[in-house]
């Protein structure tokens, strides 16, 4: 409430006309507290009094354990500079990324747009990060993260697709000690041709190189195999889908993450702007929310619950978050929300959630 009437209103006009400038004042915050434990030890006391109660009960999703099943999601942390802060927050799970093995400046700006008559943002940023070598050394000076990391995976720009292949392993090798799951970010539209990697034959071939690495490597390190998830766009339409799930049963993907931004423009009210309405990008937010739950469940049924699915799209309330669950996702992630509410946002959903499962009749044997 405090950050919907007071702090967001100067977020969003007085300091921050440009969507994405405050995104990297806000950011930097949180990584120069990230950088230092008394710092985010003080924000993890005030998070708690500011947004108090029981997160709710630890669980375990493909081999991690998750104190509480709210996540943020890919492409808020980059460059993962500001993970300490953002579990101080009261995320169970933070996804950085989407890293590309080249460092690259992403789209020319502005490029993230904000619709705040409907909780909505578009983006192409395109990628922009430090590549996998910039990211590496950043993260071996890094104390230990208290919550799971997932590292999103993608192509460099600069990669032809033939090629691509090459460019997701030199990244997954670089980074490969500091990721708890790996994410293959095959769904982002801002890249051109990325998504081409979602067909059945590209994703087949992709996953078996990454999954015969990360194989190697666990036997390697005598430790667990780290869990690969796959993360789908909303526009596959309902064959597409069913192939990616193909695709990752057959080649022991440990998961889904569903979804990414959509290209679609359905679902915005009326009174958005032709100008803004068609500013080339993704679309996320309240919009995407109906086809996310839709694509969650289609997954869910086709996988019979035999891979576990993170779902993403526009998860405002804690009534989102449950539809969500109800779907058949077994975690959850969030970005537009975290822009739109504000920080309380992990905590308030995994405690509404928790409230819920406490207030649930015990199953019966
Ligand atoms: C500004 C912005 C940048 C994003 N960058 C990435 C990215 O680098 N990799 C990725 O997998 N998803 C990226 N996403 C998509 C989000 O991770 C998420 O899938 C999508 O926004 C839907 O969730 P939401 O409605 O809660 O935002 C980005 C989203 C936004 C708004």
């Amino acid at each position: 409430m405090i950050y919907r009437r007071l702090l967001r209103p100067t977020l969003f006009t007085v300091a921050g006309r440009d969507a994405e400038a405050i995104h990297e004042r806000v950011l930097g915050m949180l990584a120069r507290i990230s950088a230092s434990p008394a710092m985010t030890q003080a924000l993890a006391r005030l998070a708690a009094i500011t947004w108090p109660g029981d997160l709710g009960r630890e669980r375990e999703v493909f081999g991690l354990r998750f104190p509480q099943p709210i996540g943020l999601a890919a492409g808020f942390d980059k460059n993962a500079r500001a993970v300490h802060a953002l579990a101080a927050l009261g995320f169970g799970f933070v996804e950085v990324g989407t890293i590309t093995q080249q460092a690259q400046p992403g789209n020319p700006r502005p490029r993230l747009f904000r619709i705040p008559s409907d909780d909505a943002l578009i983006n192409r940023m395109g990628f922009n990060n430090d590549g996998a070598n910039a990211i590496a050394k950043r993260l071996a000076r890094t104390r230990e993260f208290p919550v799971p990391v997932g590292i999103s995976l993608g192509k460099s720009k600069l990669t032809p697709l033939e090629d691509a292949i090459a460019d997701y392993l030199a990244s997954l090798d670089r980074l490969y000690p500091w990721a708890d799951y790996f994410a293959v970010n095959v769904s982002s539209p801002n890249t051109p041709e990325l998504r081409a990697l979602q067909e059945r034959e590209r994703l087949d071939a992709l996953l078996e190189v990454l999954q015969a690495r990360l194989r190697e490597r666990a036997l390697l390190a005598d430790e667990q195999i780290k869990p690969l998830l796959v993360k789908v766009a909303p526009d596959l339409d309902d064959a597409a889908l069913d192939d990616v799930v193909g695709v990752c049963l057959a080649r022991e993907a440990s998961g889904l993450i569903a979804v990414n931004t959509t290209v679609s423009r359905y679902g915005l009210s009326a009174a958005v702007p032709d100008a803004l309405r068609n500013e080339p990008g993704g679309l996320s937010g309240r919009p995407l929310h109906a086809r996310a739950v839709e694509v969650v469940s289609r997954l869910a049924r086709r996988t019979g619950g035999r891979l576990p699915i993170i779902g993403c799209g526009g998860v405002f309330t804690v009534d989102d978050a449950q539809r969500m669950l109800d779907a058949g996702a077994s975690l959850l992630q969030l970005y537009t929300s975290f822009i739109f509410e504000g920080p309380g946002i992990a905590r308030l959903l995994a405690r509404g959630l928790a409230k819920r499962e406490n207030h649930m009749p015990l199953a019966r044997p």
